[in-house]
């Protein structure tokens, strides 16, 4: 066995800290009085995922969203056992892929959402309320279809643990993995510094915009005369 570089750390500190913000989520969305937290952490992963989506494109070999796209060919290759890459594997990338989208869709839903109490998602001025108190319905469902993928996500990382023998946690706290003596070690190249600030910096501005200050004050209600009896 060799052992290669295969996350880089922004990977690894983005997806622990995508996990750490969505159970963060699920216990705020569900407590009474922690729906301004709620917010706050769910802006944050606008930020996270916006980073993500760059880190896809300008982050090392096997963060690259092209690298592990899964293509029916590779899909095919993989179930006839004729897959022997790094990195994602075609069957897990389809799962990255639905987790990402699924985080961004309900965060997206969130940011427009209105609790029919006093809270409002940063850019829920941008629409009506009834639209918002829709957008909010979907989103209390989607969190369960979220929680879905992530339980088959965590099932399969101990399916391959434990029945094909193959740990994939500890490379993505490590960033290093085990490769056989007959698989040409490629180790993770290509991420720079100037491309992680970057990806901080986009990501650092997507922030901003979902916080939604830039939104314009609505203009105060007329004032209503008042009669003079
Ligand atoms: C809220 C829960 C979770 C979400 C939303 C989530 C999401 C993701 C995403 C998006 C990726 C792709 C990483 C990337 O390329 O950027 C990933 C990979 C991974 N996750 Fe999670 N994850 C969650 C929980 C967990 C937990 C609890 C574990 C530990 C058991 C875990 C272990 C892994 C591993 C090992 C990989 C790499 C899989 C591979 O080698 O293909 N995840 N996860
Ligand atoms: C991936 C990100 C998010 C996840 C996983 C998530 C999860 C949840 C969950 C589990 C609930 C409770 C659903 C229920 O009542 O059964 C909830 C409710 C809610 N969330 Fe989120 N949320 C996210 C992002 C956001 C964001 C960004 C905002 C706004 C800034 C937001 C605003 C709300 C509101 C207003 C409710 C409804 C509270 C109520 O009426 O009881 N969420 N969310």
């Amino acid at each position: 066995m060799q052992i290669i570089k295969v996350w880089d750390l922004p990977v690894r500190l983005f997806h622990w800290l995508l996990v750490a913000s969505i159970v963060a989520l699920f216990i705020t969305g569900k407590m009474d009085d922690a729906i301004a937290l709620h917010g706050k952490i769910g802006v944050f992963v606008v930020g996270l995922l916006v980073f993500r989506l760059l880190w896809g494109f300008i982050g090392s070999t096997y963060a690259r969203f092209l690298q592990f796209f899964p293509t029916p060919a590779r899909i095919l290759a993989y179930l006839k056992g004729e897959w022997h890459g790094l990195g994602h594997n075609p069957l897990g990338a389809l799962s990255v892929f639905a987790l990402l989208f699924l985080c961004a869709l309900q965060t997206g839903l969130g940011l427009f959402s209105y609790d029919e109490i006093s809270f409002h998602g940063p850019l829920a001025a941008l629409i009506g309320d009834s639209l918002a108190v829709r957008l909010t319905g979907w989103h209390q469902t989607l969190a369960y279809v979220l929680l879905t993928f992530v339980g088959l996500h965590v099932a399969s990382i101990v399916f391959y643990r434990f029945v094909k023998k193959h740990d994939l946690l500890l490379p993505m706290l490590t960033g290093r993995a085990e490769v056989p003596e007959n698989v040409k070690p490629q180790p993770a190249t290509g991420a720079s510094i100037p491309a992680l600030l970057l990806a901080l910096a986009v990501a650092a501005l997507a922030l901003w915009a979902a916080c939604g200050t830039w939104i314009p004050e609505p203009p105060p209600a007329a004032a209503v005369e008042t009669p003079a009896w």
